[in-house]
């Protein structure tokens, strides 16, 4: 069977980990394939809320099998954190989580120097969420990097060694003070805990299980728009955030890629610095942050807010090749008059409908359509034939500026606040 992908078109937060779950019971194999601990998936069902950073979220559902791809990078101490709050729950991880030998590891001293870098940036500075991922990948690719695969190896500590005395000569370069023996112990206790886990070469696993015709959904993590090469780049997360991303991040061809879910909230979001055309710095930014309660799962930011992007949601369906969408936080948009829609740019003197190349140091200004909002409070609709025509006017004018169906729709953070429409493929 072929792998269907689950990913965000627009700066993350848009609610991928809700949806993995509600679409978790069609299938067999859950897997993410980049990024890390800065990603907050959250879920909520039964009145209680869960946020998972590394961990796949088809985590709740028993006799599921969830893969951490070669593509993401642990940190061992959130990882075991991760792990302890859901033993705590009764979730057996051991039966059904496994860890992709390849996947690397973050080290205490890869935080140290996010942490670092970022400061010395100044204004300049990306937003990190200081969780140590762009140092991880930048050792991945420098072929510095310690793999999970490695903590079987009797040189571990050696090799951890080794690599801890290049960062520390990274680190005097800044005027940085840090305590990295404080940090040690919860590293390695969590890497005895890594230890314990079933540890996999993913990339074989995952063609056995396509081969076998399992059903497999890949989870992408932060958004389509802060790809590394794709994003606002400095301003971007340094992982593939993309459809390709997945065929990387799990070792499958791309002739093995299945439906693609594109997820977006029905305004936009973004942490951290960058560009963001539709930004709202008023009281109408203020009001969406709060009935969105937009603030970081992750690090607790608050996010900035501003109306829908239809030029930068084309762009990620593009690049992502996007066979059906799905609108999050639709209930959010609930008391507005009036929607805004930006359709178009003003970019160097003229109207244009795609994204630039240069959107950080040049001025971007949206140029907006206006449609019809809707007063009713959307929290307790179930039905989709329910939802206010004025909501049905704001999916047909996306789906018709997209070419695309919109499957989904989601009315808030609970599990039961998810529509599925009957054109849904799969
Ligand atoms: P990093 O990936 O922590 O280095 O952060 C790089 C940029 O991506 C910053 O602007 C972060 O706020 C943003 N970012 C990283 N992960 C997420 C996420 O899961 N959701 C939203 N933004 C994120």
């Amino acid at each position: 069977m072929k792998v269907d992908v689950l990913l965000g078109l627009q700066w993350g937060d848009e609610g991928k980990g809700k949806v993995v779950d509600v679409l978790t019971p069609r299938y067999d194999v859950i897997a993410r394939f980049q990024g890390g601990p800065n990603a907050g998936h959250t879920l909520e069902f039964e009145g209680t809320k869960h946020v998972l950073h590394t961990i796949p979220s088809g985590i709740f559902h028993a006799g599921k099998v969830n893969v951490i791809g070669n593509g993401v990078v642990i940190d061992p101490v959130v990882f075991k954190k991760e792990i302890d709050a859901l033993k705590a729950r009764g979730v057996d991880v051991a039966k059904n989580l496994f860890i992709s030998r390849k996947a690397h590891l973050i080290l205490p001293t890869h935080r140290l120097i996010d942490a670092a870098s970022e400061a010395a940036k100044g204004k300049e500075k990306i937003g990190s969420t200081l969780k140590g991922i762009g140092p991880a990948y930048m050792d991945k690719t420098g072929r510095n990097g310690l793999r999970i695969g490695d903590i079987e190896h009797p040189d571990f500590l050696s090799n951890y060694n080794k690599l801890v005395q290049k960062h520390k000569v990274l680190l005097a370069q800044y005027n940085f003070e840090y305590n990295l023996a404080e940090m040690e112990p919860a590293f390695f206790e969590g890497i005895e805990l890594i230890k314990n886990l079933p540890l996999i070469d993913s990339e074989y696993e995952m063609n056995r299980f396509i081969k076998e015709n399992k059903s497999i959904l890949a989870e992408g993590a932060q958004g389509s728009l802060l790809d590394v090469d794709f994003g606002s780049y400095p301003f971007v997360t340094s992982s593939h955030t993309i459809t390709a991303g997945t065929c990387i991040g799990l070792g499958i061809a791309p002739t093995n890629i299945g439906e693609v879910y594109g997820i977006f909230k029905a305004y936009c979001t973004r942490v951290g610095s960058g560009p963001f055309p539709t930004e709202l710095n008023d009281e109408t930014g203020e009001l969406l942050r709060k009935k969105g309660n937009e603030f970081g799962a992750t690090t607790g930011r608050p996010r900035r807010c501003g109306w829908l992007d239809i030029p930068a949601l084309k762009y990620a369906i593009m690049l992502n090749g996007v066979t059906q969408l799905i609108m999050m936080k639709s209930d959010v948009l609930s008391g507005f008059e009036k929607l805004k829609v930006c359709t178009k740019y003003k970019y160097r003197g003229q109207l244009i409908d795609y994204v630039p190349y240069d959107v950080v140091n040049e001025p971007i200004e949206p140029v907006y359509e206006e449609v019809e909002g809707w007063n009713e409070v959307l929290d307790h609709v179930t039905d989709i034939d329910e939802l206010p025509q004025s909501l049905h006017k704001y999916i047909a004018y996306i789906e018709k500026a997209t070419g695309l169906p919109i499957t989904i729709v989601s009315v808030g953070p609970d599990r039961k606040q998810t529509m599925l429409r009957d054109i849904m493929v799969k």
